[in-house]
């Protein structure tokens, strides 16, 4: 996957958007570029738990408790986390019996994670570390753009 032009291209998608709107199309872009995901989106702290925000894919779980599942442990980590097969992660919270690997990437506005950005996919494996990489990079184009607004959003 070339996210050199994917990074170009979010980033021109996402300039001048009001927050909401551009991690709206932050979740479509990723979804419709990236080859072989299920579900793209966002969860948004609200100070408790992680909250639905914008994604695409099949509907999902609303409401996440901070160090729950892969994408609570990413939030209170802080830190990226890659599962390889979702039926090996102690916790995992299925919302698609059918997904099979993750990663979730923390976004921060001032040192502080403030909500993740989940990829799932059915395809066991799915996600190398050049993904990881590249993904981080997305992440922190969508965290320059609206970081300080995702708060805002719950
Ligand atoms: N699997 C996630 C829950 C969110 S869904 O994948 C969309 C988790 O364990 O945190």
């Amino acid at each position: 996957m070339d996210y050199g032009r994917l990074s170009a291209g979010l980033r021109s998608l996402i300039a001048d958007s009001h927050p909401l709107s551009a991690i709206s199309n932050a979740a479509s872009f990723i979804f419709n570029e990236l080859q072989d995901v299920s579900w793209v989106g966002f969860y948004i702290s609200d100070g408790k738990d992680l909250i639905l925000g914008p994604f695409q894919g099949k509907p999902a779980c609303v409401r996440i408790s901070e160090g729950r599942g892969v994408c609570g442990r990413s939030f209170t980590s802080g830190k990226t986390i890659l599962v390889d097969d979702v039926r090996t992660f102690e916790g995992h919270i299925s919302c698609d019996p059918d997904s099979r690997s993750e990663i979730v990437v923390p976004i921060f506005s001032f040192g502080k994670p403030v909500a993740v950005l989940d990829i799932d996919s059915k395809t066991t494996g799915r996600f190398s570390d050049d993904d990881r990489t590249g993904i981080e990079i997305l992440a922190k184009i969508i965290e320059q753009q609206s970081g300080e607004s995702f708060s805002s959003l719950v």
